[in-house]
């Protein structure tokens, strides 16, 4: 597949480059694709028959070379039964589209109309998004190609238009939401060595050129604050820790505003638990909740959303060392709470627990959702096809479900309570931030329960769907930015006013 350069907006007329048709089942074809396809006689039939392609929904025929069509390759995509098309097919379907661009092309260009006719511009901007994620490589640490693999092919996307304007602006509304998703993507695949906490919050400062407010809390204003449990992660590094708070207020003037907060160990080495070093390699990713908040507030910010929004990120770095914490060790959260370290592997949590309650407490938001790739055990629950979601809110639980199902990123809610709590009473402080292997996921989101309060609450636990992510249509890296269209989703259909 070729790497999107530009993507565009262009008439019916302007056909230029490879071209990518839709067919619903049963090789029906819209008046624009007949029209497109005329010059070409009985051939899109013939070759249909000949490789028993009937539009069945994501298949493709292609037909290199088409006479009668000055295209050097014509592509033709199946919609399936296009009355129960929704926007999560569409994105999909601009994923395959995208996915069919040979690498070496310079340039597309794809016939938004389906068997149906016309696609209205909100669909066009879906199938778009869908082709922008799929475009999506991290490739900017290789300094050489391989043999095949045209560096030199960029290519130019055009999406051809009934009504190129509306297109346009439906596009321009949903760009911020796929820069976001990158914007996730990149923090997640950078290395270590390069994204340190300083380095992430000097990243995350950029969203000020969209009127986002960023504030940088270093350590000293953290140990200011009683912040612990943070702090007690990040001591054995040699990268100091950070506190992004990013603040996006485009709501009404005194609306409380609503919270959304990452974990973000930049890396995860278990510290003195030390994790075996098979695989270890992955836990670079282990901001991925922390790339989420940045990313989400990218796309609200973008958008001008409608809303008041909080996003806070910790950023520690849990290393082994002479001043790393001990198994023992208690520390005091801002919270007041004391917290025993039974392993230094569970450090996720130490964190959280701290932005929890200074989110709590500073800004009494509205609600107050985290992502965090918090436990393996939730891969073993649920692997990586939905991310677990733990909640003291049933209303935010159905919104979060829904919103999931919209965009293809599931949520699948596990249990809480009193039982589970019990559990991680300490012998020696408050609480214990680890109680071996049984309920591993709850018992994690049991600990964050104490430092919310009676505030509303959802804890998502990304480790399965954030990172070493399965390859689907619309994503081809190792990370696959989850959670940002999902969250953008849920504030657009609840939370603007
Ligand atoms: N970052 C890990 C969880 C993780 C595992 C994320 C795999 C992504 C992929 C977390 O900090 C961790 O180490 N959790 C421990 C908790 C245990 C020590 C109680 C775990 O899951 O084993
Ligand atoms: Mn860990
Ligand atoms: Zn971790």
């Amino acid at each position: 597949m070729a790497d999107a350069n530009k993507i565009g907006f262009v008439s019916y007329d302007r056909l230029r480059g490879v071209l990518v048709v839709f067919c619903a089942e049963g090789l029906k074809l819209g008046p624009a694709t007949q029209k497109a396809l005329a010059p070409t006689g009985e051939l899109f039939r013939r070759a249909a028959g000949a490789d028993r392609f009937t539009g069945k929904s994501g298949s493709a025929l292609e037909i290199i070379a088409p006479a009668g069509l000055n295209v050097p390759r014509l592509v033709v995509i199946g919609t399936g039964k296009e009355s129960d098309l929704k926007d999560r097919d569409l994105v999909k379907l601009g994923g395959i589209a995208m996915g069919k661009i040979p690498a070496a092309a310079t340039q597309a260009t794809i016939l938004a109309e389906f068997g149906g006719g016309a696609l209205k511009g909100d669909q066009i901007a879906e199938l778009v998004l869908g082709a922008w994620l799929r475009a999506y490589r991290f490739d900017r640490y290789k300094t050489k190609r391989k043999e095949g693999d045209e560096q030199a092919g960029k290519v130019d996307v055009n999406f051809a238009c009934a009504n190129v304007a509306a297109a346009e602006r439906a596009w321009s509304k949903v760009a911020g939401t796929a820069e976001g998703v990158v914007w996730a993507r990149d923090l997640v695949n950078e290395p270590a060595n390069v994204l340190f906490p300083g380095e992430f919050a000097r990243r995350a400062s950029a969203l000020r050129k969209l009127g986002v407010i960023v504030e940088i809390l270093d350590v000293p204003a953290m140990r200011k604050l009683g912040m612990g449990a943070l702090l007690g992660v990040g001591q054995g590094s040699a990268h100091e820790s950070r506190l992004v708070v990013m603040r996006w207020n485009g709501g009404k003037r005194a609306a409380d505003p609503i919270a959304f907060i990452g974990k973000g160990v930049c890396f995860d080495t278990g510290g003195i638990s030390i994790k075996p070093a098979q695989g270890m390699e992955d836990m670079k990713g282990d901001m991925a909740g922390a790339a989420c908040v940045v990313g989400l507030m990218h796309a609200l910010a973008s958008r001008k959303a409608k809303a008041n929004v909080v996003g806070v990120i910790g950023l520690v770095e849990n290393m082994p060392d002479g001043k790393a914490q001990r198994p023992g060790d208690i520390v005091t959260s801002m919270s007041g709470q004391t917290i025993e370290i039974i392993n230094t592997d569970a450090e996720g949590r130490l964190v959280l627990a701290d932005l929890l309650y200074y989110t709590n407490k500073r800004f009494k938001p509205r609600f107050m959702v985290d992502l965090a790739t918090l436990t393996g055990a939730i891969i073993v629950a649920l692997g990586q096809e939905y991310a677990g979601l733990f909640s003291n809110d049933d209303k935010l639980v159905e919104r979060l479900v829904k919103s999931g199902e919209a965009v293809s990123e599931r949520v699948w809610r596990m249990p809480l309570g009193p039982e589970y709590d019990k559990i991680i009473d300490s012998k020696f402080a408050d609480v214990k931030n680890s109680a071996g292997r049984n309920a591993g996921s709850i018992t994690a989101a049991q600990f964050l329960q104490r430092f919310v309060g009676k505030t509303s609450w959802a804890h998502l636990d990304i480790a399965g769907t954030a990172l070493g992510s399965p390859q689907t249509d619309i994503n081809k890296s190792w990370s696959s930015g989850w959670g940002v269209r999902l969250l953008d989703r849920l504030v657009e259909d609840h939370y603007e006013r």
